[in-house]
């Protein structure tokens, strides 16, 4: 079972709490996906519930307010291998901390379930961000993705 606490984050703009999300705030994660640049007009309400509800873990920080302003999630099988995916903070919070906090918070729960396989695909500009967590480049690998 995993306990990862709640994560209380103090930020000029008020405690930032980040934690495990199970069920999607549909508005919020557009203005999300939106700020991340990668949001698909395609997507409905029932395709950002699946992917809060079924990924292995979604993790959402909430403002004073109660409004989602950064996410991040996991791709995994729960016991062998992990991707982080979709880390994002909205521009007006970005520069708190929040970002790392939710990346840390997701690495828990890996750690928490055991998994120590853990991998992302980072956009060149935010290699700096993974760095700092302890991710590398894989040096003797290439992302690929399926075009049709
Ligand atoms: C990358 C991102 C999640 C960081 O979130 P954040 O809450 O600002 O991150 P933090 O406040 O924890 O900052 C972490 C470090 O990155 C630095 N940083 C954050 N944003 C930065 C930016 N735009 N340019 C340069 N450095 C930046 C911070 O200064 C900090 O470094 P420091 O502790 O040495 O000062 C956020 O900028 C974002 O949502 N970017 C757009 C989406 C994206 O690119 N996601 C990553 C994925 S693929």
């Amino acid at each position: 079972m995993i306990t990862t606490p709640v994560l209380e984050l103090s930020t000029p703009g008020g405690i930032v709490k980040i934690s495990r999300a199970t069920t999607a705030h549909p508005g919020e994660m557009r203005e999300l996906y939106v700020a991340g640049g990668w949001w698909d007009d395609a997507w409905d309400e029932s395709h950002l519930s699946a992917i809060v509800e079924m990924g292995f873990a979604f993790v959402a920080a909430e403002a004073p307010d109660g409004r989602w302003i950064g996410m991040g999630r996991l791709i995994s099988d729960g016991v062998s291998d992990a991707y982080l995916q979709d880390i994002v903070v909205l521009p007006q919070w970005e520069g708190y901390g929040i970002g790392s906090a939710i990346v840390r918070f997701l690495l828990s729960i890996c750690k928490d379930s055991g998994i120590d396989w853990i991998g992302t695909i980072s956009e060149p500009e935010t290699e700096y961000f993974y760095r700092r967590f302890g991710f590398a480049r894989m040096n003797r690998y290439t992302p690929m993705r399926y075009e049709r």
